[in-house]
């Protein structure tokens, strides 16, 4: 298995803030190839064989704007069990409703476009229910929680040009974390 070249953008570079447009339907193939080479990486960096053998860094989320282009469009590979793998292909997503509860990643949320050791807690809806659409332009809904709706919300906010680190409190990294359960 060969690992697709995508050249992610670095945090430094001002296209990650654009706001990404709505898209249309059907989907170019390119942007069906850029979608598939997406679940390739994001799995690949995910097994040990790989990303030791290609230097990857482990990532289980990427937008499209994140590859430069400013689209509604991200990737979620989730490990659900050892090596075995749950996609999800997000299109113009739209929150319906979330929690009221709040949740942060206990080591520290990472993004593919970040390149350094960022301390500090992000504040994520615990749950939420978003609607979207999948590849082929259909309407539909999802329920998500825990670390795939932290995962959800980190990619939206890459739709939006916001980044993780944008989130965290300069002056006190972990500002509320005592309002906040620990995943
Ligand atoms: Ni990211």
């Amino acid at each position: 298995m060969e690992v697709p070249h995508l050249k992610i953008l670095d945090e430094k570079n001002k296209t990650l803030r654009l706001t990404s447009k709505e898209v249309t339907f059907p989907l170019s193939n390119e942007d069906k190839k850029r979608i598939q080479d997406i679940i390739t990486y994001l799995t690949m960096s995910q097994i040990e064989e790989y990303y030791t053998k290609y230097n990857l860094r482990p990532g289980m989320g990427l937008a499209f704007i994140q590859l430069g282009i400013p689209k509604n469009i991200f990737v979620i590979v989730e490990e659900v069990d050892e090596e075995k793998f749950q996609n999800y292909v997000i299109i113009n997503p739209k929150m319906i409703s979330h929690s009221e509860e709040l949740v942060y990643i206990g080591e520290g949320e990472g993004c593919l476009s970040v390149n350094r050791e960022v301390e500090g807690i992000v504040p994520r809806y615990a749950r939420m229910r978003i609607s979207y659409q999948d590849e082929n332009g259909e309407k539909k809904e999802i329920r998500v929680r825990e670390e795939v709706s932290v995962a959800f919300q980190h990619e939206m906010d890459h739709l939006n040009g916001i980044l993780f680190v944008d989130k965290i409190d300069k002056k006190n990294p972990f500002k509320d974390q005592d309002k906040m359960r620990e995943i």
